[in-house]
Formats: C-alpha cells, structure tokens, sequence
C-alpha cells in the first residue's frame, strides 16, 4: 500500500518549478506520481488541503557534536570561541553526551523540516553520531572530524587519524538502506598537516568521497593559512588537486576574485551560514557573485554553538535579508533562497538525482506546512511566504524515504521527553569535565 497525499500545494521545484493545487503518490521510499489529480485505489490517504508540501530542507553543514553547547559559547569570535570553548568542549564528549548532542541536534532538524544533512563529526565516539542519524530516519554524511596539527587539544598522530578514518568509512558508507554516508571532515587548514592532507586525498580517490571543510570564514584565519601554506584556501585546494564538485567548503566569505574564479572553474560548492557567519563577527559571504559565477550555493545552519538554533527558515531569511543592502533588493529573491535550500543542498551532497525536489523517481523526502496563521498570511507568491514569514514551528510533517520521521509535530524515532531530560543532565556532567 503506498501513501497519497491528497489536495495540498505542491512547491515541486522540478526544472519548471511548477507549483499547482494536487497530489503526491508515494510506494516505498519514492515518489512516483506528482499531478493535480491522481486516481488510485488503495492507498493510505493524507488530506493536505490548506498545507503546502515542499521538498524537505537540506542542510549542507551542521556540526551534531555541538548541539549540547547551545548558548554556551556566546560573543567570541572563531578563534578564540574554538580554542577557549568549542574544542575543550568536544574533546570532553563521551558517548552519552555525544549520543545526547545528536539526538537533540537530529530532533530539531526532523521537527524543523530539514530531511538531509552534511555532518561534522567528532574527534571521538564518531559511531554515536552514526547510529544516531540511522535511528532517527534522516539523509545524510558525517565523518570524524580530523585535527593532528596547530594550535587545539586534540592528540591524535596523522596515522592515526587516517587509520580510524578508513575503519569508519568502512562501517558507515551506505548502510540504512543507502541513507547514511561517510564524508571526510578534515576541520580547517590550520589544523591539518600536509600529510594529513595527502591521506585525506587518497581515501577520497579511494572511496569516492566528499570532503568536508571549513574555508575563508575569518581574517585570522586567512592569515594562519597564508602563514602556514604561503596559499590562500581555495589556492591550497586547487594545487594540491583537491577542488571538485566533491569539495564542499563551508563559509567563503574572504575570497578574492581569483578564488571565486577557480572555485567556479573546479565545481568546489559553497556551504552558505549567514547565522554563524553574523554571529561570530566573520562577515557576510559574496553569494550574489557566486551565484553569477555559476557556483553551487546551499545553506546550513552550521553549530548551535554559533547561531544559535539549526532553523533552516531563520537560514534563508538571512541569507535573503544581508545581501541587500550592498547587492541590491533583486540580488536575493525568494525563490532564488528556496532553491539554495533545496536544490542547491542536494547538489552539494551529490544527492540532486535522488533528492531536493518532488519529482517522479525521487526519494520522498518532504516536509508539509501549515501557513494558514496570522504571521503567514496574506500571500500571492508561496517562495514569500516560506522564506520571509513562515517560522519552523509551521511544519506539521515530515517524511524522510517515505516514512513519517515527524507526524503532528511529533517525533517518531525518538522520545521527545528522554532528550529533554538528558540534555539537561548530559550537559552538566560535560561541563564538569571540560573544567
Ligand atoms: N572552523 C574550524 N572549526 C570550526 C567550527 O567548528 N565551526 C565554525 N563555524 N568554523 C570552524
Ligand atoms: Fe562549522
């Protein structure tokens, strides 16, 4: 018996971005029809009549491991807020406050609307994060995040680091019905060796993987790359034949024309985090001239140790709102944020063939809402109401591979309560550990 999802608006961001008044059947984890009127017999039928269905968010960098330090690490910028708070922090997760710091991070994105992610890891217990992503029905990569040079706590050799690597690459990409991926995560230039690099490089050759990294998100750190590598980031990347559609760079705010011009040469995908970029004093990221540039753009929330919530809505009103004011009220539309959003995830994670849009073949990975409240309405134009007005607490649903992971704003792989109870104990015995 499949689902059909009866009479919503249907925001299909197909190649026409067509967007009607109809009908979605879904048989076992795909789309298979997406018309305004369906006939079909005995399938299990959903009213969505005043909802609009949408293609479920995807958000191209988020960091589970630090839910648990939400409004614990405020008004510092990158390099001190790493060093005096995130790494300390981290570095003093076991698996119960890593388990913790998932499930609260995957609750939130799930009752959010978000249905993929590109995951930054943990340095240790990295199979927590796994199993928790699994069990709460999410897409989606994460991968150990790798550090053995600079100035942090972590004490782990290049070996190592590779070593465990390959260990978990192994155990993690591609089970759960293909929904979870391994990506490398090297953390940021300025705490990988040029050995580490080279390692990172071949098992990304080796196992055709995506390498996950932070670039050109603050001037300080700008200056410790040229330091360290004589390079700009996007220079290291290209001539040590790194820069590819694989190469997913979070921030790139300080990029010089060159790099925009290699970035767009290469295929390197810019992972956009307006809160965190804000919040952190960075910067505001050139989008509008990424996007002229032909450059993959899509949007994350990054940490909620940086922003400091994992709301998608909140994401692509900033990232329409801080362009204005230098590139001109038309540089960021709507739709053009919606697309980001969606499309612009799904290409960054390599998933655009199976994800992104509402689309027949296409994994049924959705979310519905319900606008028809008073901070939503009126409205002639859905992009306007989604990005400018709706709030993620307008979700009602949210189905990941065709089942329900949120159903009446309620979780279904994980008790609401249990997280709430522990995160309140996680974060105190994590606290006393850190000291
Ligand atoms: N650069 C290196 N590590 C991090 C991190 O955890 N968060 C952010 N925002 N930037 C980084
Ligand atoms: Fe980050």
């Amino acid at each position: 018996m499949g689902i059909l999802l009866r009479n919503g608006l249907i925001v299909t961001q197909n190649p026409d971005r067509d967007v009607f008044h109809g009908d979605v059947l879904i048989e076992n984890d795909r789309i298979i029809q997406v018309k305004p009127q369906i006939h079909a017999d005995g399938h299990q039928i959903f009213d969505m009549n005043g909802k609009a269905v949408i293609p479920g968010f995807i958000q191209s960098h988020v960091h589970l491991c630090q839910t648990l330090f939400r409004n614990l690490a405020d008004d510092l910028e990158l390099l001190d807020w790493l060093e005096n708070r995130i790494w300390p922090f981290e570095m003093a997760h076991n698996s119960e406050s890593l388990r913790t710091s998932a499930q609260l991070g995957l609750a939130e994105l799930l009752l959010g609307g978000t249905t993929s992610i590109l995951d930054m890891g943990n340095g240790k217990f990295q199979d927590e994060i796994f199993s928790q992503m699994k069990q709460s029905g999410i897409r989606g990569y994460s991968g150990k995040v790798l550090m053995d040079t600079g100035n942090q706590p972590y004490k782990e050799t290049t070996r190592e680091a590779i070593d465990s690597t390959e260990k978990l690459i192994k155990k993690w990409h591609g089970p759960a019905d293909d929904r979870i991926h391994y990506a490398l995560a090297p953390r940021f230039v300025p705490s990988c060796s040029p050995e580490l690099w080279e390692g990172v490089k071949s098992l990304a050759g080796n196992y055709e993987l995506i390498i996950h990294t932070h670039s050109s998100e603050n001037r300080k750190e700008l200056q410790l790359v040229k330091e360290m590598t004589g390079q700009s980031n996007v220079e290291f990347f290209v001539k040590n034949e790194m820069a590819s559609p694989k190469l997913c760079l979070a921030h790139c705010i300080w990029v010089s024309e060159d790099e925009v011009k290699m970035m767009s040469e290469t295929g390197i995908n810019v992972l956009h985090c307006p809160s965190a970029n804000l919040k952190l004093g960075s910067g505001i990221a050139p989008v509008p001239r990424f996007l002229q540039n032909g450059i993959n753009v899509s949007l994350g929330a990054d940490g909620a140790a940086c922003n400091n919530s994992l709301d998608m809505f909140t994401e692509m009103r900033l990232a329409a709102l801080i362009q204005k004011p230098e590139a001109g009220v038309t540089s960021t539309s709507a739709q053009m944020i919606f697309d980001l959003a969606t499309l612009g995830g799904a290409r960054a994670l390599g998933l655009d063939k199976i994800t992104g849009s509402l689309e027949p073949g296409k994994k049924a990975d959705l979310a519905v809402l319900d606008l028809n409240k008073v901070h939503c309405i009126p409205a002639d134009n859905i992009y306007s109401q989604i990005v400018y007005s709706a709030r993620n607490t307008d979700v009602q649903h949210t189905m990941v591979d065709g089942k329900w992971v949120v159903f009446d704003r309620e979780l279904k792989n994980f008790p609401y309560e249990e997280i709430v109870k522990n995160t309140w104990e996680q974060v105190q015995k994590l606290f006393e550990r850190a000291k």
